[in-house]
């Protein structure tokens, strides 16, 4: 596994937003750390919970919604996740990376101890729901 100084910056990244993850219902931690094709600036997201469960946003989203409100459309090139052992994104975060990842996107999974695996979005969503499906308007 080749972990450039990018994908180093963002698990540093994503290890420090983790301590802010609010987590007082599950006392899950998640941090999420990303780059994109568009900049090389680095976007981080933690879990947020709240007392009505179902408001709670991960750590994907967080980061993936900070990056679209900075740059408008994005391409994730490098995604890593954080957790106290590696673990897959949910479904529905997955849902929301298949919007911006290519084939070419990769996603880590680490601890605050080390980076543990390379994913492609495939490996966790093979088929995926997507625009094509949807009969979008013409010009
Ligand atoms: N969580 C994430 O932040 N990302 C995921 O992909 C899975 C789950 C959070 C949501 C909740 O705050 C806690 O982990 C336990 O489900």
């Amino acid at each position: 596994m080749n972990i450039t100084p990018e994908i180093e910056s963002c698990w540093t990244a994503a290890c420090e937003v983790r301590q802010h993850a609010y987590a007082p219902y599950s006392n899950y931690q998640v941090g999420a750390a990303l780059i994109t094709d568009q900049s090389p600036q680095i976007f981080r997201g933690c879990n947020v919970e709240n007392a009505s469960y179902g408001a709670t946003i991960c750590a994907e989203r967080n980061a993936i919604l900070s990056a679209v409100a900075a740059l408008g459309t994005i391409t994730i090139r490098d995604l890593v996740l954080v957790t106290r052992e590696p673990a897959s994104p949910c479904g529905m975060c997955l849902q929301v990376l298949s919007e911006f990842c290519d084939s070419e996107t990769r996603i880590f999974l680490a601890s605050p101890e080390k980076i543990f695996h390379r994913h492609a979005l495939t490996d966790f969503l093979p088929i995926q729901f997507s625009s094509d499906k949807l009969e979008l308007p013409h010009d």
